[in-house]
């Protein structure tokens, strides 16, 4: 079986990943490749983050592998938390701390439209192929639901009457960002 390595420990996304690729493709984790430290992730980009990660591992392995960069664009904040969903309440902050200073953010606010966005770089032979995922929705006011990760309490994608953390794994890896990017990455490794 072909593998590659995706360049996070995070075993929410291990789980959402290896779940879609359904044992077609071995995902390795970081610590399973053997590499510690941590990944920079400096550009102001998803993009830029992408391949900062995947270059990361490529040139530790010369395998094959993929990053993933994740952001959750607020239209009321002009975009914001964007490329620094990870680190909007602070360096070391937890996903509680985001989502209280989110919530926060957005007190009062009509327009609770939002978007989560991924984009995966991959990197073959050394060569970058990007592939992208979104999923539009609103911010709730409060949390609900207790699946998931990070944003998720508070997210509730279009078309849906729940946030993302009420929903079962499967369904949210159907529609959202992170599902649609990787489905496009199946998609090319498939052909
Ligand atoms: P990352 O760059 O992919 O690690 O994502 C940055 C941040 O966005 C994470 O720390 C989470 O707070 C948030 N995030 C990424 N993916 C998801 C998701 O599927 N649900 C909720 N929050 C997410």
């Amino acid at each position: 079986m072909r593998k590659l390595i995706f360049a996070t420990n995070n075993k929410h996304k291990l789980g959402e990943v290896r779940e879609m690729l359904d044992g077609k493709v071995g995902i390795v984790s970081l610590e399973e490749a053997g590499l510690s430290g941590e990944i920079p992730e400096t550009a102001d980009t998803l993009q830029g983050n992408a391949l900062q990660k995947a270059q990361w591992v490529w040139e530790r392995t010369h395998c094959d592998c993929f990053a993933d960069d994740t952001g959750l664009e607020v239209d009321a904040l002009d975009g914001a938390p964007g490329v620094y969903s990870a680190r909007y309440a602070g360096e070391h902050c937890s996903f509680d701390d985001n989502v209280n200073k989110l919530l926060k953010a957005l007190d009062g606010e009509t327009n609770r439209k939002a978007q989560f966005r991924t984009v995966i770089c991959l990197i073959e032979d050394g060569e970058p192929r990007y592939f992208e995922g979104k999923v539009e929705g609103v911010i709730l006011t409060e949390r609900y639901g207790k699946e998931g990760f990070g944003y998720d309490p508070i997210f509730m994608p279009d078309h849906f009457a729940v946030s993302f953390a009420e929903m079962p794994l499967e369904v949210k890896n159907m529609i959202s960002h992170r599902g649609m990017a990787v489905k496009r990455l199946t998609e090319y490794l498939n052909k």
